[in-house]
């Protein structure tokens, strides 16, 4: 069966960026160490006043089409994952087609354009959806754009605040792909949940912890659906694993469940149970209580131990250095991750191509999706050719005034007016308001 998966990756950041440890906490009066250690984050990347989620969809859109050499005419789908739309009927794509159908000669009149929505999982979806077109053999040689763009705001002194982030990721889903194969088994956690939601709201309503207890419950339930068709999970098999990443703290939690999970009756356990015992079976305990209380010690032991910490550094901890600096981008936060941690594979001259991954994709509301991806051998030009170190430090630093500015900015109910903190070159910018009320967008050279 010809290999199917993801092609091509390109990364757009929102041009602005707080700064947690300095800015954020110094205003709050917070201990620097509760973004950087606690959360896991060094700053959020916020779009500048010509920004949304149109145009850092469409930027990612066109450098990925001009990097690939493509044409209108070689897609055949746009897919546009979000949850920030601004419109309740008309999709995202249409607007990312229009901006692009500015600067190339074709157009995607015959491209099939949708959005989904799902919270933070939308962005796997869409690859799903991609997946499944093209296996269904109904691509006609075209291959599918995936755009997941975000701008992840909170309101204004909610708990989430200090994990905002706006950007997108776009990806070229199609056949002999050169980044990743994607596997057929997929493994599902999903459950009706109201831990984080927007009822016809621009800002969610967040039940914070309970939404860390939701995403780690669907994420157990998604890896043992997995595991039911692809066989069990170990540790070997996956060099990199790449979660929806809200924070990188999540990700410490949802790690060590997972460890725990996969290394339960093999040889692994056996080895750790000379330093820290077995680990707690439910069987073993008179009621859920105790057992809970057995599996917090194990689990504060486990993450003590070297040989947990030498997986964590090896598998999880290389997903996470480009989320540290942006925060959460919500559907395409873990398309992020898997970028990150090919980049870091790159920078330390190792091979990868053949090795697989586990990408764990997560949304509130709630569900979880698992599956495998295969290294292919283009992955190092692929990942040799993205400028996200450079767009990442080329943000403009905001002060805290500034910041509130920037959030009234873009919070559609204030509807006010702010000059631009950077200059835009290259890029889509927002450009008003047209007679139906729709966003007009404009290319600058
Ligand atoms: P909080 O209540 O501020 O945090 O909010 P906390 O008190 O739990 O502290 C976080 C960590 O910092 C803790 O460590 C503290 O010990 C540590 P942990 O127990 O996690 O290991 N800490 C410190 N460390 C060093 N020095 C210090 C210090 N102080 C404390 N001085 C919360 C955290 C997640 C609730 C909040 O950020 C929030 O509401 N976020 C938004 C919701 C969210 O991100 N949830 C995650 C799961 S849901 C999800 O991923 C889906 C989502 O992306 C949306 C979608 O799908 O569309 C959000």
């Amino acid at each position: 069966m010809t290999a199917v998966g993801i092609d091509a990756v390109e990364v757009w950041t929102g041009n602005l960026k707080l700064d947690l440890a300095e800015t954020f906490a110094d205003e709050k009066g917070k201990d620097p160490a509760y973004f950087t250690k606690g959360l896991g984050l060094r700053a959020s990347s916020l779009p500048d006043s010509y920004e949304d989620i149109v145009t850092m969809g469409a930027n990612a859109s066109k450098k990925l089409m001009d990097r690939k050499g493509l044409e209108p005419d070689d897609i055949g789908r746009i897919d546009v994952a979000t949850e920030s739309s601004f419109d309740n009927s008309k999709p995202i794509s249409t607007y990312i087609a229009g901006c692009l159908e500015q600067v190339y000669e074709g157009d995607f009149h015959h491209a099939n354009k949708g959005e989904r929505k799902f919270a933070c999982i939308a962005g796997t979806q869409s690859i799903d959806d991609a997946y499944n077109w093209i296996r269904a053999g109904r691509n006609r040689g075209r291959a599918a754009l995936v755009v997941a763009t975000d701008t992840a705001l909170y309101a204004r002194d909610d708990s989430g605040e200090a994990t905002q982030g706006a950007g997108a990721v776009a990806m070229l889903i199609d056949e002999d792909p050169d980044l990743v194969e994607l596997s057929t088994e997929q493994g599902y956690g999903s459950a009706d949940e109201t831990d984080f939601l927007k009822p016809n709201q621009q800002f969610p309503s967040v039940d914070g912890k309970r939404s860390v207890q939701v995403y780690l419950a669907r994420m157990r339930e998604a890896l043992e659906d997995y595991e039911s068709v692809a066989g069990d999970v170990r540790l070997e098999d996956f060099i990199y694993a790449p979660f929806h990443t809200p924070y990188p703290g999540m990700v410490r939690k949802a790690a060590a469940l997972a460890y725990r999970h996969v290394t339960r009756d093999t040889p692994v356990e056996e080895e750790l149970a000379e330093s820290i015992g077995r680990q707690p079976r439910r069987e073993s305990f008179d009621d859920d209580g105790e057992y809970e209380e057995a599996v917090r010690e194990y689990m504060d032991a486990l993450k003590e131990t070297e040989q947990y910490q030498d997986w964590y550094a090896a598998t999880v901890d290389p997903t996470l250095t480009i989320s540290r600096d942006v925060g959460n981008w919500y559907t395409g936060s873990v398309h992020l991750a898997r970028v990150s941690a090919l980049k870091t594979a790159l920078e330390s001259d190792r091979d990868v191509a053949g090795e697989s991954m586990l990408v764990a994709s997560y949304g509130s509301g709630a569900q979880a999706e698992i599956h495998g991806e295969v290294v292919q051998d283009g992955w190092a030009d692929e990942i040799a050719a993205l400028d996200v170190d450079e767009q990442i430090a080329e943000r403009y630093d905001l002060s805290w005034a500034e910041y509130e500015q920037v959030h009234d900015r873009h919070n559609h109910e204030m509807d006010s007016e702010l000059e631009e903190f950077t200059t835009p070159e290259a890029e889509f910018v927002f450009d008003g308001w047209g007679r139906m009320g729709e966003r007009k967008y404009t290319y600058v050279e």
